[in-house]
């Protein structure tokens, strides 16, 4: 844990990029186990209904090997039904449409009220604690509170986007008093959403933030990180058939 607050890994482009050739590699679950290895506080997996990268099997794998498990899923019975199967430590509640190329914007709770509680309440049955996915909105925080999440990811899309200081500013304000309503009201407080290597440290500096989730910053640079050493590893593997060619 850095300075108090939980950094949980998502590993979805990890699977992403095996999807690309449905084959085996890579595997997200060697990916959580070197996210754990190197310090991460728990690994996020998006199930999505479309199965666009992380599997069912993905998650069944995953359950028994890392320290800390939070699925994100849709407020969806039949992903329900597989999460209380699971298990995860954490289950949180995203929006999803099918054409989206990643979460867009936070989970409505008065549009979908309904749905959440319903599946919020099958979730923390099994034992499970919910988090809600929603934008840094009084209201929304307000709904969350009254359907008896145990946390909010406050959705950090706006923030991540913004361009100018002033923008930025201003975004900072609203995820720092939503967070401060969300404290006072008793709930836990988690961020994600396009958090990079430059701008993370705004939101790590706010009181209150127990956990961000980062995926696509983290799967980026670790392609370009690993890209020299996989690289010099074929050359090696390419000289060492090389020194043994023939023609049968
Ligand atoms: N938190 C939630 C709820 C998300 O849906 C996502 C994207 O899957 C993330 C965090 C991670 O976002 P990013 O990949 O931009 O770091």
């Amino acid at each position: 844990m850095i300075n108090g607050i939980r950094l949980g890994v998502n590993i979805d482009h990890v699977a992403t990029l095996r999807q690309a050739r449905r084959g085996v590699e890579p595997d997200p679950v060697a990916a959580a186990i070197l996210a754990e290895l190197a310090g991460a506080d728990g690994i996020t997996v998006h199930l999505r209904e479309d199965r666009r990268h992380i599997q069912e099997r993905d998650l069944r794998l995953l359950r028994p090997v890392v320290r800390r498990l939070n699925l994100e899923m849709a407020a969806d019975d039949a992903i329900a039904d597989i999460a209380c199967s699971v298990l995860p430590d954490e289950a949180t509640l995203v929006p999803e449409k099918r054409q989206e190329l990643t979460t867009e914007g936070g989970l409505d709770l008065i549009a979908n009220e309904a749905a959440v509680d319903r599946v919020m309440k099958k979730l923390k049955s099994a034992g499970i604690q919910v988090s809600l996915f929603i934008d840094p909105d009084g209201t929304q925080i307000e709904i969350a509170k009254a359907l008896g999440a145990d946390a909010i990811e406050i959705q950090t899309a706006r923030y991540s986007e913004a361009k100018t200081k002033v923008c930025i500013d201003r975004e900072l304000d609203e995820l720092r008093e939503s967070t401060r309503l969300a404290r006072e009201l008793g709930l836990h407080v988690h961020m994600g959403h396009g958090l990079n290597y430059f701008n993370v440290q705004g939101v790590a500096g706010i009181l209150g933030v127990e956990e961000l989730n980062i995926g696509h910053a983290i799967v980026s640079r670790a392609v370009l990180t690993g890209f020299f050493e996989a690289v010099k590893e074929m050359k090696r593997a390419i000289q060492q058939g090389n020194r043994q060619r023939s023609y049968n």
